[in-house]
């Protein structure tokens, strides 16, 4: 596995790399790998003959106050689990290599990125889209994979991807969660035991809402059935609790699937998110 720090060599790598391969696959991601980043690189790695990961914790995605200086940072383990995995590349530039000391141009997706965690983290998806976008140009991939515990990011991509017509295709991957469903994040590690054990119940919460869907159930009946089991947790403090058409992201217009549920709330210092997707029955 080789490591890349500048946007030169990833090009001359993948050039090079592509030449007698079938297709190039890119997983974006921030560090601190755990089993839903390793699931992403698995499914690329099965998928693709060339995959790079990009290892970048992107400064512009974090709005003021948040955990930006704080969040974890282990390149050595991540490069060794990432190799463990067959990546071929892993792309860590320092921030002035994604971002010129003149730097004047930012993508954005609207309507997608108002509801859910685009209220709540002012500017964040204009800084997911914009390094996402650098990132495609940078690789050029042929596919991008997604995991859906970020279901909000996935659907700005696509929209991103489809509005802007880059030529690749984007792959979603299934939430990993712990045995008792909590769903993997490199937040979690902020959580002290007592914190842990009560997170859970965020997605057994969710798991109530979508009970509810499938009987038939409002939107706002859902959401309901949600805040009731979250409120059994007096340590989790819920952000939002949204019942959505699952492509815009609206209010749905009738009751029962197909519908979105997606909730944040604070645990300590963590802020966790999660969601299901509610299908046709
Ligand atoms: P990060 O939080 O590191 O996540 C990288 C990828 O891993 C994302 O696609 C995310 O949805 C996926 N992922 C995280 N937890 C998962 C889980 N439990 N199961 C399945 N997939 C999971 O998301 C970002 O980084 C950034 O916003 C990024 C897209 C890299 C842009 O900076």
């Amino acid at each position: 596995m080789r490591v890349a720090t500048s946007v030169s060599e990833t090009r001359t790598f993948v050039k090079s790399a592509r030449s007698n391969a079938k297709g190039v696959g890119l997983v974006p991601t921030m560090g601190a790998f755990h089993q839903g980043h390793l699931a992403l690189m698995r499914r690329a790695t099965s998928e693709q003959d060339v995959v790079v990961v990009s290892l970048f914790v992107n400064p512009t995605q974090f709005a003021p106050g948040e955990d930006y200086r704080g969040y974890p940072r282990n390149f050595e383990a991540d490069a060794r689990l990432a190799e463990s995995e067959g990546v071929d590349l892993i792309f860590a530039p320092p921030p002035e290599e994604m971002y010129g000391e003149v730097d004047l141009t930012s993508v954005r997706v609207s309507k997608l990125t108002e509801p859910l965690c685009g209220t709540h983290r002012e500017g964040h998806f204009d800084g997911v889209t914009t390094v996402c976008a650098k990132l495609f140009n940078i690789v050029q991939p042929d596919y991008a994979y997604f995991g859906e515990k970020d279901y909000q990011q996935l659907q700005v991509i696509r929209q991103m991807v489809a509005d802007l017509k880059m030529p690749l295709s984007i792959v979603p991957v299934a939430t990993v969660r712990e045995e008792d469903g909590l769903a993997l994040s490199s937040r979690n590690r902020y959580l002290n035991d007592e914190q842990r054990a009560a997170a859970p119940t965020l997605y057994r919460a969710l798991q109530k809402g979508a009970q509810a869907v499938r009987q038939g159930a409002s939107a706002i009946a859902a959401e309901g059935a949600v805040r009731t089991e979250l409120d059994t947790q007096p340590l989790l403090v819920p952000q939002y609790v949204s019942a959505l058409d699952p492509v815009t992201l609206t209010p749905p217009a009738a009751d029962g699937p197909p519908m979105l549920l997606a909730a944040a709330a604070h645990l300590g210092k963590a802020r966790l998110i999660d969601n299901i997707l509610v299908e046709e029955v």
